[in-house]
């Protein structure tokens, strides 16, 4: 309505300002200068009538006056879950370091998440009791199956350096935070999901002392200046040689004088490199898998990883 009345003013506007021509020409300046006057003046006017139509369109459909700048009467401002801000905490010293996310998948396949890894059909780790596999009826677009094999939810994040190194040439230096999941019954300890950042780094002559000093790092970051860590020969099938990686501050809750465990890693086994096209002649790298719900629990000193999952709001709200 308003735009057709625009419209009618503006026709008419054209109309005096042709009729412009039958003025005295001495006389043409001033009526010009009216005519805009005039018409700067309609302008405004149509345009406040316009808001003022588009407030009571709203104020009828809401019923009553809103003023979107109050605070919510229902709820307190929210803020991140516990699980989360250490995700973010580990991530933003690993990225001072160099290393950019990779992304994942949740579900896998057998081939991503065990064969490229170098774990042998045999594997413990790949037993029902371990791994939740989906049913083989199941047919997935978006996750790449190669031939028979099974979907499963993957059993750490490990998998992500298979499908990056399938995607991208060396050298790469990834970090991958998210969901796993195991075949375990929950208690203090054990959770049927959790989380991991797995991480990568590849190159040219990688060394175990890359390894150590990145991990140095990264408990002084997390940890304070005095924190120490402990290698322990392990083993891992991707990694040759493992190591478990224990911590140990003297500020913390529950890491205190006892070391503690925190993370797997090793020198990614050549079996790896050759399973994704690389070269194991030439490149070499290290890797590492991290456990965010452990490292939140010895930051904070939650004895039982089950309240992670809860929800229970009188718990995370301690960590707003
Ligand atoms: N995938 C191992 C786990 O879930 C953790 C791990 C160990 C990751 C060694 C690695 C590694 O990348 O090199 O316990």
């Amino acid at each position: 309505m308003l735009e057709i009345k625009n419209l009618e003013a503006n026709v008419e506007e054209t109309q005096i300002l042709k009729g412009i021509n039958q003025l005295p020409k001495a006389e043409r300046p001033a009526f010009g200068k009216q005519v805009n006057e005039i018409k700067r003046h309609l302008e405004g006017l149509f345009s406040r009538v316009s808001e003022n139509i588009s407030e009571m369109e709203l104020k009828s459909t809401l019923g009553r006056e809103i003023d979107p700048t109050l605070p919510s009467p229902e709820c307190e401002s929210g803020a991140l879950h516990l699980l989360t801000q250490v995700r973010e905490n580990i991530c933003s010293i690993f990225r001072q370091a160099g290393f950019s996310v990779a992304e994942g998948s949740e579900v896998e396949t057998e081939f991503f998440c065990f064969d490229a890894l170098n774990t042998l059909p045999d594997h413990p780790a790949r037993d029902l009791q371990d791994t939740f596999y989906l049913p083989e009826s199941l047919s997935l677009g978006n996750v790449l199956r190669r031939g028979g094999e099974r979907y499963l939810l993957r059993t750490h994040t490990s998998a992500v350096q298979i499908r990056t190194m399938l995607e991208r040439n060396p050298p790469l230096r990834i970090l991958s935070p998210g969901r796993v999941f195991r075949r375990d019954t929950a208690d203090a300890t054990h959770s049927p999901n959790f989380h991991q950042v797995e991480g990568l780094y590849v190159d040219r002559n990688v060394s175990v002392k890359d390894l150590k000093a990145v991990l140095d790092f990264f408990s002084r970051s997390l940890l304070g200046p005095e924190a120490k860590t402990r290698f322990r020969p392990h083993f891992f099938p991707y990694t040759e040689p493992s190591f478990e990686v224990d911590f140990q501050s003297s500020h913390l809750a529950k890491v205190g004088t006892e070391w503690t465990e925190i993370l797997g890693c090793g020198m990614v086994d050549p079996a790896v490199f050759e399973a994704v096209g690389y070269d194991s002649q030439e490149w070499t790298g290290y890797a590492f898998g991290i456990g965010i719900d452990r490292v939140a629990q010895i930051l904070h000193g939650v004895d039982d990883m089950r309240i992670l999952f809860q929800n229970d709001v009188r718990f995370l709200r301690q960590f707003r």
